[in-house]
């Protein structure tokens, strides 16, 4: 990355791009966390649909849950802050599987991955880049376009962050979901979570949840601040209406030219080939 402010915002850990939202310190005490084997971790690669997800899960409970900051966001004082929580938590994170504290590991706790096609990740990250002031500015989409490629944005590659939760999803405590499988059909993909979950929840419920959960009603809710607008599920910002951008599937079209997705392709190809998605 090769941008004016980015010294002040950017930090590497493990090889890692994290902004500076996210101290060192933290990052190195992370490997200490006492975690407690009824969290719920919600893990996304940034631009995934972090939001949309949190807002399905903390619905679904008809129970006291909070809906944590990233266990990434903050300073050293942090991990004690959660600690402090009487409640079931429901943990947010960017980290890579390899990067989680690995008593969340040992304790088998129930992790859910939700993953987006890259090309839309990809684009819904440039205009995070661009209106977000916790991350570098970036001139134009084809130098993004570069820098995501290469793994050089905030949460550093795609790929490897995918593949490196990828190993683990058949265990038993790990979900893994698609964006656009909950955009195709949500009530379906709703009902899947609570099942996971071990949540009894009804169907006139889960129709409620996904009405709840659309959108506009999303945009709407930050807008009218019904919903607490200086709290994100994302260790980038605290701004909730820079969340809700547009949506949609497929919007990589409007952005891609088509040498930059045969490149994407070619480079999607190598890198998944060990895939199994
Ligand atoms: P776009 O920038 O493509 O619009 P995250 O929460 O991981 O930061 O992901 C943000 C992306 O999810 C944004 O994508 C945002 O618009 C989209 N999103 C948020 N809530 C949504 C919802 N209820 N339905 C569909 N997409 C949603």
């Amino acid at each position: 990355m090769s941008n004016r402010n980015e010294a002040e915002l950017i930090h590497m850990f493990k090889g890692i791009p994290f902004t500076t939202r996210s101290s060192p310190e933290l990052l190195k005490s992370l490997d200490t966390f006492d975690a407690r084997e009824d969290d719920v971790l919600l893990v996304s690669y940034p631009k995934s649909g972090t939001h949309w997800l949190a807002g399905v899960i903390t619905k679904l409970y008809n129970t006291q849950v909070t809906l944590t900051s990233p266990i990434e966001f903050g300073d050293i004082s942090k991990l004690e802050e959660l600690n402090k929580l009487s409640s079931k938590r429901i943990i947010p994170t960017h980290l890579d599987y390899n990067m989680l504290p690995p008593n969340f590991k040992n304790k088998k706790c129930k992790m859910i991955y939700i993953s987006r096609n890259p090309k839309d990740t990809a684009v819904s990250m440039y205009h995070y880049y661009r209106e977000n002031p916790n991350l570098p500015t970036i001139d134009t989409w084809t130098a993004f376009f570069d820098l995501f490629l290469k793994g050089d944005v905030v949460c550093g590659s795609w790929f490897d962050h995918f593949l490196s939760w990828e190993e683990y999803a058949n265990e038993k405590n790990i979900l893994f979901l698609f964006y656009e499988d909950m955009k195709k059909d949500l009530p379906k993909i709703v009902k899947q979570i609570s099942l996971f979950l071990d949540l009894n929840v009804n169907d006139k419920d889960i129709q409620d949840i996904c009405k709840k959960s659309s959108f506009s009603e999303m945009k709407n809710d930050t807008e009218k601040e019904n919903s607490d607008p200086n709290h994100t599920v994302c260790a980038l910002t605290s701004n909730r209406k820079l969340i809700f951008r547009k949506g949609t599937v497929g919007d990589w079209k409007n952005h891609f030219t088509p040498k930059q997705n045969r490149r994407f392709e070619e480079i999607f190809n190598e890198k998944m080939k060990l895939s199994k998605m």
